[in-house]
């Protein structure tokens, strides 16, 4: 059931919901008194909340004995770097109207932006290498070490989120939780998987299931 095409149809559209009706919102002109702050928060929520998505495919396939679920965590993992970039693009366009300097300013001198940028940079690489190509080219072993990234990537985002809420940290601590948790369960012998491949199988760039193959792959 979980191979289907048609269901991987549904999921890409279900993921893809939030930008289209923020784009609808955008259309009606109806982003409450302060669009900046909206659309900002809108596409940061939705950055963090794809990247646990992405981090809670492997524990969850091995807890519900769900091998095919691999087939999303790409997709999961590649709508998480599309929303950071929409929020990064409303906060340089929309927010510093392209005034890069300025930005590398506010890059050095606020700590919640210094984390929120190196959550970008951390979790790019790994959307550009998230190919069948690149894990035959990088080799399953440097790959997957490179797709650790998304740990830190997400840490670096829970931190981000941390530095600047004002009083309230319970969503923050929530997400803290949720990774500190999608790591732990790593650790866990018979729940932690790998993200690639460890040898390359005849006549294929892959090993590992049949279920998990390579285009399917990425992101953690
Ligand atoms: C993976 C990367 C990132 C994640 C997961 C992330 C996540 C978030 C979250 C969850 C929020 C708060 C939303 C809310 O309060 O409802 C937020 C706000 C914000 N983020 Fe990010 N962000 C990321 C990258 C960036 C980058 C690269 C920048 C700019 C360089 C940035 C700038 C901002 C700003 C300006 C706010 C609004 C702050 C305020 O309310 O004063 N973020 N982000």
């Amino acid at each position: 059931m979980l191979k289907s095409r048609p269901l991987k149809a549904l999921i890409f559209a279900v993921c893809l919901a939030p930008a289209a009706w923020l784009g609808w919102r955008i259309w009606r002109m109806d982003l409450t008194a302060n669009p900046l702050e909206f659309i900002t928060h809108f596409t940061g929520d939705w950055t963090i909340r794809f990247l646990v998505i992405t981090l809670a495919v492997t524990p969850f396939r091995k807890l519900l004995r769900l091998p095919d679920l691999i087939r999303f965590r790409r997709m999961f993992g590649l709508f998480a770097f599309f929303y950071a970039c929409l929020h990064f693009a409303t906060y340089l366009w929309l927010d510093k109207l392209f005034d890069v300097p300025e930005m590398v300013k506010d890059i050095g001198k606020r700590p919640f932006i210094t984390a929120g940028f190196a959550a970008l940079v951390c979790i790019a690489p790994l959307a550009a290498t998230s190919t069948a190509g690149w894990i035959r080219r990088l080799g399953g072993r440097r790959w997957r070490l490179l797709h650790r990234l998304v740990y830190v990537s997400a840490a670096a985002g829970v931190a981000h989120y941390y530095w600047l809420v004002k009083s309230d940290i319970r969503l923050p601590a929530l997400y803290g939780l949720l990774v500190a948790l999608m790591l732990a369960l790593r650790l866990v012998p018979g729940v932690r998987g790998s993200a690639a491949p460890r040898k390359p199988a005849a006549g294929s760039a892959y090993c590992g299931s049949p279920a998990s193959t390579g285009s399917e792959r990425g992101l953690s």
